[in-house]
């Protein structure tokens, strides 16, 4: 058997799976996130191996096929800075991607000459390096302490084999790695005042990483060896469990933020329209996305102010999407990574009138959402990406309007998976496939059966974009007030 361990922001994940992939049971543990002040976000990484071996232990004592583990991938939310001293111990609670303290730091080295082209990226407020200038600055004696820096995945590579060991994907969110060479660059380094030192060796996501810490294999109960793989950032994990591996391949994830994710053969970087480029999990492959901060975080928002739960509210639509309203909203409550690279804009209804009704209202938020993604999908068109379909994931994509209303926008046929395992967890699992027992990626990493396909609705279409030129041209009108 094999294992998949999904590191999330609210939790983590465990899945078990059998020779050929096929899930065998899975489970999860809870921890929090801790926001001391506005716009930190921090976890403490023994809550994670908590959680770890609470899931672990709990998988081990409900499947005998435990027992003959073969090996363990690790995918993790991306970005986070796990800083730890000479021994190897935790300096300061990990800070995590949605943290924006370092904007500042961001700007900084954003604009540093050859940042973009080595990185391949914006350094965005969420990402590594600038986290590590905020430390320099403001706690000086944790920066001078500091003799390697993890992210949250390549931190439980470390809990699960003792070694420093990161996969590409992983890596190439920091701002520290050539992205298109897939190895640190010095250059990157020292703009953000690292050392090769203090980076942990890399692998890719499909290789092995080290095999399971003999002390750890014993209180598991396993006596064979147990391969640990690179592993990988949640969102190329994702793109392995749902089979995005090759060129016009992706998907639309609808989650707390909206992922729109393109697997590429190539590497064409195009930091100018706030797309993220980053390694595959995989040799010789990169992905491209856009990430939007607030996707089913905005209708969150507006559930609560309207009283009743999102799919209450979504439910009140019916199925049959109608043309556009009067009424926009900007999804920007958090600020936005793309298409615009900024975390102080905040979001906004326009075109109120004293007829707005609570459907006008949600149908405005779920549009302002789908018109947000609508950015990415121009941006990644922008860098040569072709998507003539979308898997569409996420809680998000429960709601059959909000489906119609997302393949209408984006003028594309939207697939829905059958029910079963196809998110970062299985991914994770399938990296740790094709690490222990040498089979190639093509043959363990393919697309779910697919249940449901929705159709745009092509007499919609012209409407929905001339609602999404709107879209576009508030955001400059929006700025200009806050
Ligand atoms: C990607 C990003 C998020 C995290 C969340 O750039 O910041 O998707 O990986 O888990």
């Amino acid at each position: 058997s094999f294992l998949g361990i999904d590191l999330g922001t609210s939790g983590l994940r465990a899945l078990l799976v059998d020779g050929d992939g096929a899930p065998i049971g899975s489970t999860e543990r809870h921890y929090s996130v801790s926001h001391p002040h506005t716009g930190w976000s921090e976890q403490d990484p023994a809550e994670w191996v908590a959680a770890l071996n609470g899931a672990v232990e709990e998988l081990r004592d409900t499947y005998p096929a435990f027992a003959d583990l073969k090996g363990i991938g690790v995918a993790g939310h991306m970005h986070g800075a796990t800083l730890l001293d000479e021994n190897g111990d935790v300096l300061r609670p990990c800070i995590l991607w949605n943290d924006t303290r370092s904007h500042v730091e961001a700007a900084a080295l954003d604009g540093t000459p050859n940042v973009r082209d080595l990185s391949g990226n914006i350094v965005f407020p969420g990402f590594t390096a600038p986290k590590l200038e905020w430390v320099r600055k403001h706690e000086p004696e944790v920066f001078a302490k500091t003799a390697k820096v993890l992210l949250p995945a390549a931190y439980l590579n470390y809990v699960l084999t003792g070694d420093y060991v990161a996969d590409m994907s992983d890596s190439a969110g920091t701002s520290w790695l050539d992205v298109g060479q897939r190895d640190w660059s010095e250059e990157l380094l020292s703009a953000g005042h690292m050392r090769a030192d203090q980076m942990p060796r890399l692998v890719e996501g499909s290789e092995k990483a080290g095999e399971l810490r003999a002390d750890l294999a014993e209180k598991w109960g396993l006596s064979g060896p147990v391969v640990v793989a690179g592993g990988a950032g949640d969102n190329a994990a994702a793109a392995c469990g749902i089979g995005a591996l090759s060129e016009g391949q992706g998907f639309v994830s609808l989650g707390t933020s909206g992922v729109l994710l393109a697997a590429r053969d190539g590497y064409s970087p195009a930091p100018e329209t706030a797309v993220h480029t980053f390694c595959h999990a995989v040799p010789g492959r990169w992905y491209q996305m856009g990430v939007q901060l607030s996707a089913t975080d905005s209708l969150n928002w507006y559930s609560r102010i309207a009283g009743k739960k999102p799919a209450e509210l979504t439910a009140a639509l019916g199925d049959t999407l109608v043309a556009p309203g009067a009424v926009r909203f900007l999804p920007y409550l958090s600020g936005e990574r793309t298409p615009h690279n900024d975390a102080e804009i905040r979001g906004s209804f326009t075109g109120l009138s004293a007829g707005s009704t609570q459907e006008d209202l949600t149908r405005a938020v779920i549009e302002g959402v789908s018109f947000g993604l609508c950015d990415s999908f121009e941006a990644l068109r922008a860098t040569g990406a072709k998507l003539d379909k979308l898997i569409a994931i996420g809680g998000g994509s429960a709601s059959r309007y909000w489906l119609k209303l997302i393949a209408t926008v984006l003028n594309v046929p939207l697939q829905l998976p059958a029910s079963g395992e196809f998110g970062a967890a299985l991914g994770a699992a399938r990296l740790s496939m094709i690490a222990a027992t040498g089979q190639s990626p093509e043959s363990v990493i393919f697309q779910p059966d697919i249940q449901d396909e929705i159709q745009p609705e092509t007499d919609l279409v012209d409407a929905f974009d001339k609602a999404y030129q709107s879209f576009k041209a508030a955001y400059a009108g929006i700025k200009a007030v806050q």
